[in-house]
């Protein structure tokens, strides 16, 4: 059980860790290319450190240095594993990696820990099956344990996904590397789009018009490159909120990035009335970044969440109910059905823990509405096992009236080791 007491003002500088979703593709596209990839800032967190070991069971030589991990890809084609790949909570590395094994000539088992292994899974076998691969799991091939058996010419497909998902835009995409035939992806709203980026940036013809991203003549990736990883802005976030609502406080966040798909949490902070500025906008291997300056911030007024909105900010809801906490009226989160297959059942799980704060709050289908008030009363929350609920909690405690207890923080290692100290670090 974790406890935090309220505090004094948060003030200081931080670069918060690298970006999870370009941490996880820098490790898969730099195992595919024919050439060597070095690897700044890379997100030593527990699920990029799972893509990690895949892709060495995979046959890759991957050498981490603790300063760059160097990737000397092996081209497209990889190697039979020896034993079942392990992801653990990672839905990032399950999904995408199963695109490119859907395109290899080689039988793999993908597994993951008890809260991954609850999620749907159908949602990727469903096109990569009709693009040629066999995959199997349990339930009727919903849900991991995946099986999957390749084919290294798979067929051509346009895929209207049904979801704003860049997991399964990048999944059918990586898997339409493996074919000559016409690949498609049509999405309902515009999900994140690093592997479209990335891609790009490896020599492969991606072309995005709208929602549609078409894989052109080249689909290979080559070129020695050097990445450098900015730092995530879902993680920032945690830390734009507690210097928004902790009464005195400042903070400066370095190198966040600012992809436009990711910065949904900006334009909802700005229409609550948040105190924030974006500064030294530039540019790391396509993928915009900028220092972000938040205060804490008075007046704040809830607002209204859902449609396009929704992928450009999605993982960041559960801190976004934190700070609707603090404003005045109501918050209301719609069309947000998606969190309820996250690492938790994030609708349900931030209900649970508003309410054991005190706040009135309605639940819906596909989200939720948030009444503010200013002064919250503590309690006991719980993780539910996902690090974005614990570490969203953890800055509610920041302002509670009462103590707050926290159940299993062990969770936050998936993305953000050393959340606790940097925290620390930052209370005046
Ligand atoms: C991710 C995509 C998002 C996000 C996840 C990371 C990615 O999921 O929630 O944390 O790296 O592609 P979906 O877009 O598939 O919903």
């Amino acid at each position: 059980m974790f406890n935090v007491k309220s505090i004094g003002p948060l003030k200081g500088v931080l670069r918060v860790p690298s970006d999870k979703s370009v941490s996880h593709r820098a490790l898969m596209f730099g195992s595919i290319n024919k050439g060597v990839v070095s690897v700044k800032n890379f997100l030593r967190s527990e699920d990029c450190l799972n893509t990690l070991k895949a892709f060495i069971s995979l046959g890759v030589d991957i050498k981490d240095n603790g300063e760059v991990i160097v990737i000397k890809g092996k081209g497209k084609f990889l190697d039979e594993p020896f034993d079942i790949l392990d992801m653990g909570n990672s839905g990032t590395s399950i999904r995408l990696i199963s695109g490119i094994l859907s395109g290899q000539s080689f039988y793999s088992v993908l597994t993951g820990d008890k809260y991954l292994k609850r999620r749907p899974m159908d949602r990727i076998a469903i096109p990569l099956k009709s693009m040629g691969a066999q995959i199997y799991g349990r339930e009727e091939g919903r849900y991991p344990p995946l099986t999957i058996i390749g084919k290294p010419r798979l067929s051509g497909i346009t895929y209207k996904s049904p979801k704003a998902s860049a997991q399964v835009k990048s999944s059918v995409i990586l898997a339409g590397l493996y074919t000559d035939e016409p690949v498609s992806v049509i999405e309902p709203a515009k999900s994140r789009d690093h592997t479209e980026r990335m891609l790009k940036a490896f020599g492969v013809d991606v072309n995005v018009k709208g929602l549609e991203v078409t894989l052109g003549k080249n689909r290979q990736l080559s070129g020695n490159l050097e990445i450098n990883i900015p730092a995530d802005i879902s993680s920032a976030a945690f830390f734009m909120v507690a210097a928004a609502i902790v009464p005195g406080s400042e903070i400066f966040l370095k190198d966040v990035i600012l992809n436009p798909t990711r910065t949904g949490i900006l334009d909802v902070m700005k229409d609550m009335g948040v105190d924030c500025e974006i500064e030294n906008r530039r540019f790391f291997l396509g993928e915009e970044v900028g220092d972000i300056l938040v205060k804490y911030s008075k007046n704040l007024r809830g607002v209204t969440i859902e449609g396009d909105l929704i992928p450009r900010l999605i993982d960041e809801i559960p801190v976004i109910a934190v700070l609707a906490t603090q404003c005045e009226g109501e918050t209301l989160i719609r069309d947000a059905k998606e969190l309820r297959v996250k690492e938790s059942d994030r609708i349900s799980s931030i209900v649970f823990n508003l309410k054991n704060l005190g706040i009135n709050v309605e639940e819906f289908p596909d989200g939720m509405a948030i009444m503010g008030k200013s002064v919250i009363n503590g309690g006991k929350f719980s993780s539910f096992g996902d690090h974005r609920i614990a570490m969203s909690f953890i800055i509610a405690g920041l302002i509670s009236k009462n103590e707050t207890f926290m159940d299993d923080i062990k969770c936050i290692e998936t993305s953000y080791p050393g959340f606790l100290n940097d925290l620390k670090k930052l209370i005046t």
